[in-house]
């Protein structure tokens, strides 16, 4: 761990100096971090792997040092959130040492997570206890049968349980991220939504981006949050926009009109038909340690030596050189929509 114990003497921040926020040429403040801390899962969602995958040895992986160590130099400059993803983050072990790690460094008001909920009955109290704020699961179906072809896994049984043991152990407002494939129906939709509203979830749909890895993306696959809209308000109640808090969200938030469940949200992120780029404050590191600046651009920069013998000087440095460089929008200039190499699972949902 060469430069962790130096890394509370700043050399570029002279402590009577505000360090410089990051901010990219189009005036974009980037204060959120997204950090993959495994690309492994216990399941095999079709919209972000291949069926065949072939994950990092383990060795590979970032250590919570070193995921600790970035938080550290990049709260000063203006970082104040982070979600943990993957993968699947509860595959880790000792995942919630992690969670407490960053709940710690000085700066952080919020470490959140996006969990598959498989393995979350076993921990679900031990992540509240570490200061885990937010919990957000993937679920797209509660039919067991399109689970499983969705997933490719049958294990639906185990993510109603997770969700359960979640709500117990005190977790609030938990979202539900929902990615309408085209074999999931609009009737397992409503079903969907139904259930959110009964357990009080709050559910947020995200169009499917090419990022399969399987090349099977086409446009048409993707159903639009204007359908997604459309079938709730026909057919689970009506629902109304509510005006956004944070202009950085990528959501579209409604809420139902029903005084029964008009504390709900519903989400939209219409992440293909309405890019919501010119707000997006969002910066990624792959499980293996590339700094990204964004979901759709190829471009990566290695942060892994720097984190582990490199002073805070360089980390900063690298994470400046990246935002500078950030495109436009969906990793372009003039929103062409690029299709990465990668898939989900290596970039950290
Ligand atoms: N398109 C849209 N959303 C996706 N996710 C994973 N892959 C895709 C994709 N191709 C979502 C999952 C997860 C979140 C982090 O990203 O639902 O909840
Ligand atoms: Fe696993 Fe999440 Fe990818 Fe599904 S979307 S395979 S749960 S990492």
């Amino acid at each position: 761990m060469g430069g962790r114990e130096s890394s509370h003497v700043n050399a570029s921040h002279p402590s009577n100096q505000t360090p410089l926020p990051i901010v990219d040429s189009f005036q974009r403040l980037h204060s959120n971090l997204r950090i993959s801390v495994t690309d492994r899962c216990n399941i095999r969602c079709q919209y972000c792997m291949p069926e065949l995958v072939k994950f990092l040895p383990q060795r590979d992986l970032l250590s919570f040092e070193q995921i600790e160590r970035l938080v550290t130099v990049l709260a000063p400059l203006g970082v104040d959130k982070i979600r943990l993803t993957g993968g699947e983050p509860l595959v880790r072990s000792q995942f919630p040492v992690l969670v407490e790690m960053l709940k710690s460094v000085p700066g952080i008001t919020e470490v959140a997570m996006t969990t598959n909920a498989v393995l979350l009955a076993d921990h679900a109290e031990r992540l509240k206890q570490a200061g885990l704020d937010r919990l957000n699961i993937s679920l797209d179906t509660i039919d067991p049968a399109l689970f499983k072809a969705v997933t490719r896994r049958d294990v639906l049984p185990k993510v109603f349980a997770g969700i359960e043991a979640a709500q117990q152990a005190g977790f609030e407002r938990i979202k539900i991220n929902a990615v309408p494939l085209p074999l999931v129906s609009d009737d397992a939709i409503v079903d969907l939504a139904k259930f959110c509203l009964e357990q009080r979830l709050e559910l947020r749909f995200i169009e499917f981006m090419p990022l399969d890895g399987s090349q099977a993306w086409q446009a048409q696959d993707v159903r639009s949050g204007d359908h997604l809209r459309r079938l709730i308000n026909d057919r689970v109640g009506e629902i109304t926009p509510v005006v956004a808090g944070d202009a950085s969200q990528p959501a579209a938030d409604f809420q139902y009109v029903d005084s029964a469940f008009n504390s709900l949200r519903i989400g939209f992120i219409d992440s293909v038909t309405q890019p919501f780029c010119s707000s997006c404050n969002r910066m990624r590191i792959t499980a293996e340690g590339k700094f990204r600046n964004c979901l759709f651009s190829d471009a990566e920069w290695d942060l892994k030596e720097a984190l582990r013998h490199g002073s805070d000087h360089e980390i900063e440095a690298i994470v400046r050189e990246a935002i500078a460089a950030k495109k436009r929008g969906h990793g372009s200039d003039d929103f062409s929509f690029v299709r990465p190499t990668k898939a989900m699972y290596q970039i950290g949902g």
